[in-house]
């Protein structure tokens, strides 16, 4: 079964094939980074205008990609929440009026468990259930226990910034580009080790995560002006990772998770990735980076088993902004 999929929550316009959930034929991603750059964010008006304008051409390429017409495509996948209003009603929009206009099985997907999902898409056999998820992105910070497919306990999550948010933040206070995440992480490559300590919220006997004190730290250090940024980006890394790590590695003892699944955009970093797999009692599975940031391959895989299972979403379902673990 071929879906074509379709991504727009945030500030990537996406399109890919997937067959059967778990092989990518094309993968698309127009990302407009540079155009967001220079208001240090994602301003969501210019967003949704440039999906508006990236998203015909972005699905062509992918079906021409994947030597596909959609004569080839048996059902349409849209992500449909959580994300900027303006941004998902392109995407899902255009993903209902595919299949609406050719006849197609449609469905709408969670951005998160498409983030999850992006796990499936990497050969092999595939990820083991019980499964622990850390879901690391830039709007989110969760741990979620995953019993089977489509299965998810919250069990916690950030008290304020994402880790991603935290990585953008940071960035800005160091006078680096947006995004933070993989600007921080290029710094920090020079950074190490330093004698800059800074703080770890652990909120012990939770799985709880807090970024804001340690963004406040990143911001009295930038003004003392006693510390290159180099240094400063790689005490800041080794934080955020020793925390997600120690915390992510001790539930998935205590849980007795066969696997832990990574997910999201900061699971493209490299210190993460090293970290949960030195830390982890049990396999650790972690997409490629192409993968793990935003992109459309992940929710036709989320896509493949859905519909394998029957379901279709009505073509009178909206969009939704924020996420509820228990109603994925
Ligand atoms: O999942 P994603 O592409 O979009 C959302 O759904 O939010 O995540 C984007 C986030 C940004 O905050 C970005 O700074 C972060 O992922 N990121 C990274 C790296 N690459 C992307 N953070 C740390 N290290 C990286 N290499
Ligand atoms: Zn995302």
């Amino acid at each position: 079964m071929k879906v074509l999929a379709i991504e727009s929550s945030c500030d990537e316009t996406a399109a890919a094939v997937v067959e059967d959930g778990r092989l990518a034929l094309s993968s698309i991603v127009s990302s407009q980074i540079d155009l967001h750059a220079k208001y240090g964010g994602v301003v969501p008006e210019v967003a949704s205008r440039q999906h508006l304008l990236k998203i015909v051409p972005v699905i062509r390429e992918a079906l021409e990609a994947a030597n596909c017409t959609l004569d080839d495509i048996d059902a349409v996948a849209g992500t449909r929440g959580p994300g900027l209003a303006g941004s998902l009603l392109v995407g899902y929009n255009a993903a209902r009026a595919i299949a609406f206009g050719r006849g197609l099985p449609f469905i709408g997907i969670n951005h998160l468990e498409g983030h999850i999902y992006a796990n499936w898409l990497v050969e092999g056999p595939e990820p083991e259930f019980p499964a622990l998820c850390l879901v690391v992105s830039g709007g989110h910070t969760d741990l979620v226990f995953m019993r089977g497919h489509g299965q998810y306990e919250r069990i916690g999550g950030t008290r304020d910034d994402a880790a991603g948010e935290a990585f953008d933040k940071a960035g800005r206070l160091l006078g680096l580009p947006f995004p933070g995440g993989p600007h921080i992480a290029k710094a920090a490559l020079e950074g190490g080790p330093s004698s800059l300590e800074l703080p770890r919220a652990w909120l012990h006997g939770t799985f709880d995560f807090s970024f804001s004190g340690l963004k406040t730290a990143v911001l009295h250090t930038v003004r003392e002006g006693r510390y290159p940024v180099p240094e400063v980006a790689w005490e800041f890394q080794e934080a955020v990772v020793d925390v997600l790590a120690g915390k992510t590695s001790r539930l998935a003892r205590e849980l007795g998770a066969r696997n832990v699944l990574v997910a999201g955009g900061v699971a493209a970093n490299a210190r993460l990735r090293e970290e949960l797999q030195r830390r982890c009692p049990v396999p650790v599975r972690i997409p490629p980076p192409k993968f793990c940031t935003d992109n459309a391959a992940m929710i036709g895989a989320v896509a493949g088993y859905r519909l394998q299972l029957g379901e279709r979403t009505p073509h009178d379902v909206d969009i939704f902004t924020t996420n509820d673990w228990a109603a994925v």
